[in-house]
């Protein structure tokens, strides 16, 4: 097995082999028992995390600054606007200096067609290992909080599980494909079986489901289809109700071409599918100690309403948030410390 990740890129799951990730995962369960102990874990001392913010964030962003002052490091919280990318600076300049100031670039970017390519243009020059914090592919940090979470409530043996990734209704912006593109890469690697469920215009990326589909033949999970929420979610002992914006029905390149146009078009298509929402009737349709899982933040009453996201016999969304910080530490001890 391999114990060498010093300086790698974590931009994807798919780029990390299942033992990679299962070595994650051991490490994220040791830094979780550390952390409730109180035991002092400082395997990054002195070491130095960029994070560059093009978005908002409430947990990445704290996971990781948490993460790396636990750590015993620490994490500049940048935004573009207060560095010179704003005036135009590139990405491999800034990727090269950053490199030789500290130990770790990490960057969200969620910009639909320019976030990845920002990340992979900086990956290709950083001397450090370089993090997606969330871009218009992948979520990878959230991928790995979901899985911690599913083994802690279902085990560590989760083939056969029964997952619905559903779309869901949400006003609050048009959210990115990344969350269940890395879901649906990810769980089916475990041997999940996973139910995909979106209104047909508001389809993911037709790569990533190829590829997902590759995924699921080899890790023994199974990836099916449905337009229908309510068929969609029966029998589920997981449900993730989830937004995302309508950007699968274009490539990037007709995407970027007519971008006005493309956002007027899913702003109408969005306003048809108010009735995408997990709520008490459709709980009743999933098994019967089905759990609600959600990146969060959650477009209440809009994507679950309250009465499900509260209730505690169900939601465990909480704990999903948690599991940010212990997940990201691991990789950042992986990738910042470790052996190289
Ligand atoms: N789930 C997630 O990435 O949350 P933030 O947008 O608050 O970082």
């Amino acid at each position: 097995m391999n114990s060498i990740f010093r300086n790698r890129h974590f931009i994807s799951e798919d780029d990390w082999s299942k033992n990679d990730l299962d070595t994650v995962f051991e490490t994220s369960f040791d830094l979780k028992k550390r952390f409730a102990l109180g035991e002092p874990h400082r395997l990054l001392q002195d070491k130095t995390l960029f994070m560059i913010f093009f978005e908002q964030s409430t947990r990445t962003r704290n996971s990781m600054e948490a993460g790396m002052t636990q750590l015993g490091g620490h994490a500049h919280d940048l935004t573009a606007d207060k560095m010179q990318i704003s005036h135009g600076e590139s990405a491999k300049d800034t990727a090269i200096i950053l490199s030789r100031m500290g130990h770790g670039i990490a960057s969200r970017n969620c910009f639909y067609g320019t976030g990845n390519a920002y990340l992979n243009e900086m990956a290709k020059w950083a001397k450090c290992p370089v993090m997606s914090l969330q871009d218009d592919v992948y979520h990878p940090f959230q991928g790995l909080a979901d899985m911690m979470t599913l083994f802690e409530h279902f085990g560590r043996d989760l083939r056969g599980l029964k997952l619905t990734v559903s779309w869901a209704y949400a006003e609050s912006h048009a959210k990115p494909l990344s969350v269940p593109q890395t879901q649906i890469l990810l769980f089916p690697r475990y041997g999940i079986d996973v139910t995909v469920a979106h209104p047909a215009d508001f389809p993911l990326s037709r790569a990533i489901v190829e590829k997902a589909k590759r995924n699921a033949r080899e890790g023994g999970g199974r990836l099916t289809f449905s337009n229908d929420m309510d068929e969609a979610v029966k029998g589920a002992q997981v449900v993730i109700p989830k937004n995302w914006g309508g950007f699968g029905a274009w490539s990037v390149e007709e995407y970027l071409a007519n971008e006005a146009e493309c956002k007027k078009a899913m702003a109408s298509r969005l306003a048809t599918h108010q009735d995408w929402i997990f709520d008490r009737r459709r709980a009743g349709l999933a098994a019967a100690n089905v759990k609600l899982m959600h990146a969060l933040p959650a477009d209440r009453n809009r994507e679950v309403t309250d009465e499900v996201i509260d209730d505690e016999s169900i939601s465990i969304v909480y704990d999903e948030a948690e599991n940010r910080l212990h997940t990201a530490k691991a990789v950042m001890a992986l990738t910042m410390g470790g052996r190289g």
